[in-house]
Order: structure tokens, then C-alpha cells, then sequence
């Protein structure tokens, strides 16, 4: 025998074993148009491998699924209630016949047996368009991986299979699957509530867990992929073992198994997904209970969402909270009774060949162990179950059309299956308060519920806790969870708490979730665009320690309730008084030696200008103004030089005037008509005012707002800082003047004490040169509030140098020794003087 043959052969032997008659008529109705029914009534992940002969499995050996059997009898409900109301297909009798698929193990020799005619031969033809094969369309099965088998084969012949609750994305592809369609979301908008849920209590820090087989590593994989768009982190992913057949646990599944516990136990994630189907679970869920794992939120993928055998582990309430995503529940009025109600003897069928039966068509414990879950079944609602209900409805109304009936009666012609696709895609119509229709990738949007598992009996065991609508993407009708924890609290699942506000985060590892918080520094801020950094505040503002904003520097300039500002206008009030007192006691020995010797009425020059800068002391204090600041910078320079060059001019007359005379009496003639002194200072006040307004002119006397380096909380109004070179540049006029004068005094050392005053005006010019150049030194390596007080006192101890340094003396004469201020003792001296010089 060649392969080919050998092949053929076993399938015709494959086709003979399902032919197997049975007694069992759950499995089967007569009926004009059969629908093809595949689910999964017993359970084992894979098949048991048989090498020495080839056999369809026994899947009575397997474990039972209530749920699948549960689905069945919603498909059974669903024709049998087309039937009985005749107005959808009026005289037309739907029959079905199901299969157990187990699973997975058991899913290609149904679809073959489907695709078959009634004598169980499957032709090779031209052209399959008026080929009539057993069922018009078939209803599942469950899960993607039998559901992509059965549809690369249904497909092929264009037979209209409807699955209810296969998810995978992949069976969108109307490429490769044409006539598949499904009653379920896929895949991609269960993640999304998955998501959304997790958004909603702020949980950013979960632990993945997959099956090991294609539902897990496919939904495993569209979850990291939402989840990384929505800044949640993924604490670990691990897949878990697949059960054994029978559920038997190996060695080294139990160490997988108590690993995987053990690290969900040391892991800060509280929040695990757990994409699988049931069966893995059973295992995972007795370590759990093994190790006493607490305070978890378990996540559950529609796989198990709704699991009733698994939801009997009541223990399962203390290892914390269970949510899981499921179909939304469509009340089907009467399902509950029918659920458990025995197979009756269907209407009378046409007298056709006895009815065919065949293996995997049988369950003997699903109606009593239905019935023995029969009340968490009908509390938990008809939610896949409705997917099953609509599906039948669907092709029913497909058929409706093709059979173009009226409310009486249906042309009973003959179905071609794509005929009957066509109708399928095109079918839009209310059941039960949904409008049912196929988009574009054949899937019909319902919504989803997210459900929390309860325990009360008192309630449904799984409680509706939010609603997803396919279309909005959003959950709504959020109702609060009762958390199993002492508080009822939310549970936190956080890989760091988030920053406090002013604070910047510093990632720790990869993940985006974990990160230290630390504070903005003084000067920075932390704006929401940036997270990881804090940004420095623009110029002339501020922030304080961990800010997220900055503000405008406080001004800061000399205000009276300072103390430098105190010190300096009590200095200036006592240079004042002493001052007026000077002026006083000159008026009042105006005729004496001494004040004539001082200068006469040159003093009072001297004097009022000194009294009127030291009532200008205060233009320093207060905000800086364009007038203050022009006072600043002129009045004062302007008074000093008028006293300099009284001091110079009178220096030159002691110790000059006499040479003057003997020598150049010509000149003398003209200084002493033309009141030679006087012009001296008009003449160098009026070359200072021509300094100073030429320095105000190419300079700003603007006030302008400078940053203390020293601290940085504060801005500094002051004047024009380039006015230190106008400083300099008036100054050295000062300078050249109180050189000229010290010469003088200088040369005239040798005068009588009563004339000598060099070592007074040299000690106020030197003091005026030096206070002068530390203060323009100063300005230029500092620019602060300092700057303005410095240049307050060394204004106010220039003033005061000249007042006491020149005046204080001859008052002191003046007041304490009379006797010395007569002309007689004057030229006593004098005389004295000129005969040592003889
Ligand atoms: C169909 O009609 C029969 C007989 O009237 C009734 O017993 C059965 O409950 C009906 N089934 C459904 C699903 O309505
Ligand atoms: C779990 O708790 C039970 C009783 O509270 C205790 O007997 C058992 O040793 C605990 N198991 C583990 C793994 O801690
Ligand atoms: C049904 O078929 C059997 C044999 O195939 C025959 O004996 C019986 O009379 C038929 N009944 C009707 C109602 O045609
Ligand atoms: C639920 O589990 C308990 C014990 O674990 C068992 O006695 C009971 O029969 C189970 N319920 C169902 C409906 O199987
Ligand atoms: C329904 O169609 C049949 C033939 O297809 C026709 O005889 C009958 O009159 C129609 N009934 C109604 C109510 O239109
Ligand atoms: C289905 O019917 C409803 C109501 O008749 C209508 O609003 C909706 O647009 C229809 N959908 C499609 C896909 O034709
Ligand atoms: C529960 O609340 C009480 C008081 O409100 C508090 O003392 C206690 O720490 C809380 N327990 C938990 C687990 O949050
Ligand atoms: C924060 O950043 C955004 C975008 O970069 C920018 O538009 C905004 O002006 C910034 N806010 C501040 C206070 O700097």
C-alpha cells in the first residue's frame, strides 16, 4: 500500500468508528437542516499519545466540563425554541448534531464527519457548489486552537461555522478563515478591560501568568503589548506547567508549581493575571491554598472567569480577591429549567435512515453533575451561553432569508452552505434586547463585564462589578468591589508610591514603575512634562526645596528698618549737627584769626555743601528711583569737589601766595582782583559738572535688578552698575586735586601749627583716595546689596573726614584755646617762624 492509500484507509476507518451507533439522543435531533454542534463536554489539555494504534480518544475517561455541557444545552434550548415558534422558519424543523470535541484532542473527526454527506462519504469533486454535506453550518467549538483546526477545514467548502468563545485575534483573518464568524469579542478588547481595570484602581506593579499552550503566549503577548502603552509594569511573567491527562501532577510540575508560589509570595506585586485555560489552574490553585498566599487580586482571563467547579474551592475566598472579564449577562428566560431537564422524545421526524450515531456523542454524568451545580449556574447568568443562543438565532434568521419564508411557510429547497454564508454576513436583528450583526471581521459586539467572585450564597457568585462597551472602549456602570481585606481597602499594587509633589523621579532598573523620589533642588521645579527631571527656574525667579513652580525673586534694596541703614543715618545726623555746629561757631568768630587763617568766608563754601550732602544721605535708603539714582551719582561727587578744591585752593594760598607776590606780582595783582580762589573752584566744580553730566548721559540711570550670587532667594535693585567707571573718572579728579593740595600742604610743613594743616587735609584725602578705590575694587568683584551700603558709608566717612578732619581741629582751637586765637599770639608765631627761617 502506497501513504496515500494507507491515509485514505484511515480515515474511511476514522469515519466508520464515529458511525458507532449509540442510544444516547441529546447529541442528536432529527430535523429538515442539521447544524453542526462541537464542544467540550470532558477536558484533557492533550490527547494521550498512542503510538501503536490509531483511536479516536475517549474522552468519557477525561475529566467533565459542567460549563461545556452547560453551553450544549444552550444550543438544544435555542432549536428547540426556533422549532416551537414557527414564525422564524414556518414548517422548517432545525435538527443538530453535536459532538464532544474533548477539548482539543477530538476536533478534526467531527468537522470530517460534518463535511460528509449523510452516507458518510466525503467526495473529491470539480466544483463543491451544489454539493450538500450533513450540517447547513456549524456552532463552535470553544476554543482557538480546535476552533482554527475545525475553520482551515470548514472553510475550504465555505461551511458556516459560528463560534461563541474563541478570542483569538487571529481568527479575524477573513483571508484565512472566510467562513468563520464569532459571537464573541476578540481577544484585543478583553485585554483592554483587563486594563482599564487595573487603570481604574491604579495598579501599575502586576505578575503575568500564562499556560503554557497558545492562549497563553498569544494573550500573554497582547497583554505586555497594552500594558507597556499604559505605564504599567510587568513585576515578572511565568508560564505554567500544563497539566498531565487526569491531572495527575509530575515531580517536576510540583516544583514548578511550588516555585512559581513561592515567588509570587516574595514579589510586591499583588495584582496577578492569570491567562489559562481552567484546566492548568486546578493544580496552581491547590499550591496556592498549600502555601497560604494571601491578599492577592487575581485577574481572570474569560477562560476561567466564570468557572464554576473551580469557584467551588471556597478556600480560594482567603487568598484575596477574584475579578474576572466574562460576556455580559443576557437573561434567557426558561434556559434555567431546561439546563437539567432530560432529553425528551423529540416531534415525530420524517421517516428517513434511523437516526446515525456515533462515539463522543455520550456524557452519562453531565446532567447529574449539571443538576449538582445547577444553582451557581443559574445564579451566574446566561452570558457565553447567550453567544451559543445568538449563534443558533443567527444561522436560523441566514436561513430564513435563504429560504425566502413568510409567516406561513418556507420553500423547503436545498441549502448550499455558501449560500448560506452569504445570508450570514447580511443577518441584522434584535434577540433578547441586542441587535445581532456581524462587522466586518465577523465578530459581533457585545459588551463585557467585569465580574468579582462572591461566596455569600445570599448573592451571585459572580457579581457584576463594571461593563465594557466594545464601541466606547471605556468601563462604565463601575459599582465598588468588596475587597477581602480587613478594611475593605483598596489593594495596593505599586513597584514605588508615587513622587510627592515637587519631587522628580530616579528610575531604579528598567522598569519605568520603579523609581526613587528625590526632592527639586532650591532654583529648579518639576514641570508635569518631565518627570525625571526638574527644570531650572527662568532668570529673576526662585523655588524652594522640592517646588513645582518658581516665583519672582524678592526685591531687596536699603529700607530704613535696617541696621546698617540706622548706624549710617545716625552718622550722617551727628555729621550734620556737628556740622551746623561748625557753621555756627565759625559765624560766631568769624573776625578771629583762626577762622580768617581757615579760610575765611571760603569756609562757609566749604561748609554748605557738606550740610547739603548730608541731608541727601537718605536718597540711598528706599526703592531706587531715576532721581535717587542721579543724586547718587552726582550730588555727592559735586559736593566734595567744591570742598577739595577750597582745600587745594587755600593750601596754595598759605604756602604760594607770598612767593606769588615777590615773584609774579603781575599775576598776584590779577588772582587778588579777579578774586583768583573763587574762580579755582567755580572753575573745577564747573569741569566736574561737565564730568558728571556727560557720565550720566553715556550711562543709564536707570535702576536695574541684578541676582545676589550670595543668595539666590533675593534680587538687587540698585543703579547702574557700569556708573563705577563714571566713579572712577570723577574720583580722579578728586584725586588730582587732593594731590595738588597735599603738595601744597606739603611744602608748607614747616608753616606755624596754626597754618600747617597738612596732616589733616592729608588725612582726609588719603582717606577719600583709599575709601574711593576699595569701593570701586569692591564693585567689581561683588554685586550685592553690600555694594549700596558700602557706598553709603564711605559717602557718609568721606563727609564726615572732611567736616571733622578739617574743621574739628580749628573748633577745637577755636573753643578750648582762646588765648591761641589772637592776632597778638598769631604773630608771635609768625614771627617765630620768621626768625628761624633767618
Ligand atoms: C417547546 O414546546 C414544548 C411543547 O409545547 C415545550 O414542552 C417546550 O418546553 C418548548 N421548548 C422551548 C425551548 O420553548
Ligand atoms: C498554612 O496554614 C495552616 C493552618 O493555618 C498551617 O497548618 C500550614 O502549615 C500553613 N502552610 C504553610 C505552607 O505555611
Ligand atoms: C419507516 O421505515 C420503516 C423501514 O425503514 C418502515 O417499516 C415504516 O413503515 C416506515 N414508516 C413510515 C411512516 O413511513
Ligand atoms: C464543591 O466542593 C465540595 C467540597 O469541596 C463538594 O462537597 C461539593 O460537592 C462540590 N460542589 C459541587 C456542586 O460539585
Ligand atoms: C407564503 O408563501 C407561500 C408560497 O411561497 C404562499 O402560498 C403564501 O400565500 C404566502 N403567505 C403569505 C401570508 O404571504
Ligand atoms: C442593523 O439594524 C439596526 C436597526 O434596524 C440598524 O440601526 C443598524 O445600522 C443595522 N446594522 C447593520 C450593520 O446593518
Ligand atoms: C484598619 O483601620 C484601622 C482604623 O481605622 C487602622 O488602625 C488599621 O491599621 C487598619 N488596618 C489596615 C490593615 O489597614
Ligand atoms: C512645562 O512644559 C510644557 C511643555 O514642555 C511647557 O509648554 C510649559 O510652559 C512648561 N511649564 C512651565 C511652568 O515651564
Amino acid at each position: 500500500m502506497r501513504p496515500q492509500d494507507r491515509a485514505v484507509c484511515s480515515l474511511f476507518l476514522l469515519l466508520l468508528a464515529l458511525t458507532k451507533p449509540t442510544k444516547n439522543s441529546d447529541f442528536h435531533l432529527a430535523g429538515d437542516y442539521l447544524l453542526g454542534g462541537l464542544f467540550t463536554l470532558h477536558a484533557n489539555v492533550k490527547g494521550i499519545v498512542h503510538l501503536n494504534y490509531l483511536q479516536v480518544p475517549k474522552c468519557k475517561e477525561y475529566e467533565m466540563k459542567v460549563l461545556g455541557y452547560n453551553l450544549m444545552q444552550a444550543m438544544r434550548f435555542a432549536v428547540e425554541e426556533i422549532n416551537n415558534h414557527s414564525s422564524l422558519l414556518p414548517g422548517v424543523l432545525l435538527g443538530y448534531e453535536m459532538v464532544d470535541i474533548c477539548y482539543i484532542s477530538n476536533s478534526i473527526q467531527p468537522v470530517l464527519y460534518f463535511l460528509a454527506r449523510e452516507d458518510s462519504f466525503l467526495p473529491i469533486q470539480d466544483d463543491y457548489s451544489n454539493y450538500v454535506p450533513r450540517v447547513v453550518a456549524v456552532i463552535g467549538p470553544d476554543n482557538t486552537e480546535s476552533t482554527g483546526m475545525a475553520a482551515h477545514l470548514l472553510s475550504l467548502l465555505l461551511l458556516p461555522q459560528i463560534t461563541y468563545s474563541a478570542i483569538s485575534d487571529e481568527l479575524r483573518d477573513k483571508q484565512r478563515f472566510p467562513s468563520l464568524l464569532r459571537t464573541v469579542l476578540g481577544a484585543e478588547h478583553h485585554i483592554k478591560a483587563m486594563v482599564l481595570l487595573m487603570l481604574q484602581y491604579g495598579w501599575n506593579w502586576v505578575i503575568v501568568l500564562v499556560s503554557g499552550d497558545e492562549y497563553g503566549r498569544e494573550n500573554g503577548y497582547l497583554l505586555s503589548e497594552q500594558l507597556a502603552g499604559e505605564g504599567i509594569c510587568v513585576a515578572f511573567q511565568e508560564t505554567l506547567p500544563m497539566p498531565q491527562p487526569n491531572l495527575a501532577l509530575t515531580e517536576f510540575e510540583h516544583e514548578r508549581l511550588v516555585a512559581i508560589v513561592d515567588k509570587l509570595q516574595q514579589s510586591s506585586a499583588r495584582i496577578v493575571v492569570l491567562l489559562s485555560p481552567d484546566l492548568a489552574l486546578h493544580n496552581f490553585f491547590r499550591e496556592v491554598l498549600r502555601q497560604n498566599l494571601t491578599g492577592i487580586v487575581w485577574i481572570a482571563s474569560e477562560s476561567w472567569s466564570i468557572d464554576p467547579v473551580l469557584h467551588n474551592l471556597t478556600e480560594l475566598r482567603h487568598t484575596g480577591t477574584f475579578l474576572g472579564i466574562t460576556t455580559e449577562n443576557v437573561p434567557i428566560p426558561h434556559f434555567s429549567k431546561f439546563r437539567v431537564r432530560r432529553a425528551q422524545a423529540g416531534p415525530p421526524t420524517p421517516n428517513k435512515t434511523s437516526p446515525p450515531a456515533t462515539c463522543n456523542q455520550e456524557c452519562d454524568t453531565c446532567l447529574d453533575t449539571t443538576k449538582s451545580f445547577s444553582t451557581i449556574l443559574t445564579l451566574s447568568g446566561e452570558r457565553v451561553v447567550y453567544n451559543v443562543y445568538s449563534a443558533v438565532y443567527a444561522v436560523a434568521h441566514a436561513l430564513h432569508s435563504l429560504l425566502g419564508c413568510n409567516e406561513t411557510s418556507c420553500s423547503k429547497e436545498v441549502v448550499y452552505p455558501w449560500k448560506l454564508l452569504q445570508e450570514l454576513w447580511k443577518v441584522n436583528f434584535s434577540l433578547l434586547g441586542r441587535q445581532i450583526f456581524f462587522n466586518k471581521q465577523g465578530d459581533l459586539a457585545i459588551g463585557l463585564e467585569i465580574v468579582q467572585w462572591r461566596w455569600d450564597t445570599s448573592q451571585s457568585p459572580f457579581q457584576s462589578i463594571a461593563f465594557y462597551h466594545p464601541t466606547q472602549r471605556q468601563l462604565s456602570n463601575i459599582s465598588p468591589v468588596s475587597w477581602n481585606n480587613p478594611n475593605n481597602t483598596i489593594p495596593l499594587s505599586m513597584c514605588s508610591r508615587s513622587c510627592q509633589a515637587g519631587q522628580r523621579k530616579k528610575p531604579i532598573g528598567l522598569h519605568p514603575c520603579c523609581f526613587e523620589c528625590l526632592d527639586c533642588l532650591p532654583g529648579t521645579f518639576l514641570n508635569q512634562s518631565d518627570e525625571f527631571d526638574c527644570q531650572p527656574c527662568p532668570n529673576f525667579e526662585w523655588s524652594h526645596k522640592s517646588s513645582t513652580f518658581c516665583y519672582k525673586r524678592r526685591t531687596v534694596f536699603l529700607e530704613w528698618d535696617e541696621a546698617p541703614t540706622i548706624v549710617v543715618a545716625v552718622l550722617a545726623a551727628l555729621g550734620f549737627l556737628s556740622t551746623l555746629a561748625i557753621l555756627v561757631i565759625f559765624w560766631r568768630y568769624f573776625q578771629t584769626p583762626m577762622v580768617r587763617s581757615a579760610g575765611g568766608p571760603m569756609c562757609f563754601l566749604m561748609l554748605t555743601p557738606l550740610l547739603v550732602a548730608y541731608l541727601a544721605v537718605p536718597v540711598y535708603v528706599g526703592r531706587p528711583t531715576v532721581l535717587t539714582c542721579l543724586c547718587r551719582q552726582s550730588l555727592f561727587t559735586l559736593c566734595f569737589t567744591v570742598c577739595i578744591s577750597c582745600i587745594t585752593v587755600r593750601s596754595f594760598q598759605i604756602v604760594c601766595v607770598f612767593k606769588m607776590a615777590l615773584r609774579l606780582p603781575q599775576a598776584y595783582s590779577y588772582w587778588v582782583r579777579y578774586h583768583g580762589p573763587y574762580v579755582f573752584v567755580a572753575f573745577f566744580t564747573a569741569l566736574k559738572v561737565v564730568i558728571v553730566v556727560g557720565n550720566v548721559l553715556t550711562t543709564t540711570t536707570i535702576p536695574t535688578i541684578l541676582s545676589d550670587p550670595g543668595n539666590p532667594k533675593i534680587m538687587i535693585l540698585s543703579c547702574n552698575p557700569n556708573y563705577r567707571q563714571g566713579l572712577l573718572l570723577t574720583t580722579s579728579l578728586d584725586v588730582v586735586l587732593s594731590v595738588v593740595g597735599f603738595s601744597f600742604a606739603y611744602m608748607g610743613k614747616e608753616l606755624p601749627t596754626n597754618y600747617n594743616e597738612a596732616k589733616f587735609i592729608t588725612l582726609s584725602m588719603t582717606f577719600y583716595f583709599i575709601s574711593s578705590i576699595s569701593l570701586c575694587t569692591f564693585m567689581s568683584v561683588y554685586q550685592g546689596v553690600l555694594v549700596t551700603i558700602l557706598d553709603l558709608l564711605v559717602t557718609v566717612f568721606n563727609l564726615l573726614g572732611i567736616s571733622l578732619g578739617y574743621f574739628g581741629p580749628k573748633c577745637y582751637m577755636i573753643l578750648f584755646y582762646p588765648e591761641r586765637n589772637t592776632p597778638a599770639y598769631f604773630n608771635s608765631m609768625i614771627q617765630g617762624y620768621t626768625m628761624r627761617k633767618d
